[in-house]
């Protein structure tokens, strides 16, 4: 089917008290692994380009976005096309004629002011443009001497403050500090969960968890019970991908087609896919969430 906006995606999970997944992809075979797990879950994805793989990619944004909306055109189920962690308002505005509804636009490693000015420019060129907005906020009062980006060990957003920059920008949706590190390997980060239910009761915006491949699946089920309506995972998909090839490379030396071994791990990413939106879309639904709600 045709791309979806991301914005009916977080709308319609925030109104079921659940969360959107969305997926970074590098490869057209993480593009084709996203979409395959989406559909095997049954569940709406958001696919995610950002300005690193845009680096990777020489550069150039429209060859994988071309990609990716024409795999999602294959799909089952709704998939939108998100551009993330842009620094580079160039990059940023050539998004709405490249397929993309949504943008991160990720200035949090500047100080308060400086973030606040450079997004609130990015959201007015977005909302002219039908750009769905997403910005970032993490430097935490308490850290003056370091200009801190979200997601650092430690860094926290402050929910004041967030109710502040959400205001002052007119951001349609908030990544926040709460306990996530991007690039984890292994899933062993502990959220704060009380600030997470803070920060939803202070900003209008749905939040937005980055770093997610770092999170426990019961973790993530709580963030979403506690507030998180897009959680953002890329990491976990490389993990599955370069553990498939390694084993394959490893298990016979001799194996030179890519296809042999590039099928495994276009296979293994589509298992996390599936298996992370079934996690993240029954968050809310499963007895031990509820319960937790009503605690
Ligand atoms: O914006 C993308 C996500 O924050 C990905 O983080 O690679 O640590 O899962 P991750
Ligand atoms: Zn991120």
């Amino acid at each position: 089917m045709p791309l979806i906006p991301t914005a009916d995606l977080v709308r319609d999970a925030s109104s079921a008290g659940t969360a959107v997944a969305a997926f970074n992809v590098i490869t057209l075979e993480h593009v084709e692994a996203v979409v395959q797990g989406a559909d095997d879950a049954a569940a709406p994805v958001v696919i995610q380009i950002s300005e690193n793989a845009v680096k990777f990619r020489t550069g150039l944004l429209l060859p994988l976005a071309r990609a990716a909306a024409a795999v999602a055109q294959t799909a089952g189920v709704g998939v939108a096309l998100h551009l993330d962690h842009v620094t580079d308002p160039d990059l940023l505005h050539q998004a709405a004629d490249a397929g993309f509804s949504s943008a991160m636009f990720d200035a949090g490693a500047a100080a308060y002011p400086d973030n606040l000015a450079r997004t609130g420019e990015a959201v007015e060129w977005a909302h002219a443009n039908g750009l769905w907005l997403e910005a970032e906020l993490g430097y935490v009062g308490g850290k003056p001497d370091a200009p801190a980006s979200a997601h650092a060990a430690g860094v926290r957003t402050d929910p004041a403050e967030a109710r502040q920059f959400v205001r002052d920008t007119g951001v349609d949706a908030l990544a926040v500090a709460v306990g996530s590190s991007h690039a984890m390997t292994t899933r062993t980060a502990a959220l704060d969960h009380e600030l997470i239910g803070e920060l939803a009761a202070a900003v209008p915006v749905p939040l937005v968890l980055h770093g997610s491949s770092g999170v426990p699946d019961e973790e993530l089920a709580r963030a979403v019970d506690a507030g998180m309506r897009k959680i953002n995972v890329g990491t976990a998909l490389n993990v599955a991908y370069t553990r498939s090839v390694r084993q394959a490379l490893d298990s016979d030396t001799a194996m030179v087609d890519p296809r042999k071994y590039l099928a495994g791990a276009r296979s293994a990413m589509a298992d996390e896919v599936s298996r992370l939106l079934r996690t993240i879309g029954t968050a809310a639904l499963k007895p031990a969430a509820q319960g937790r709600s009503a605690s």
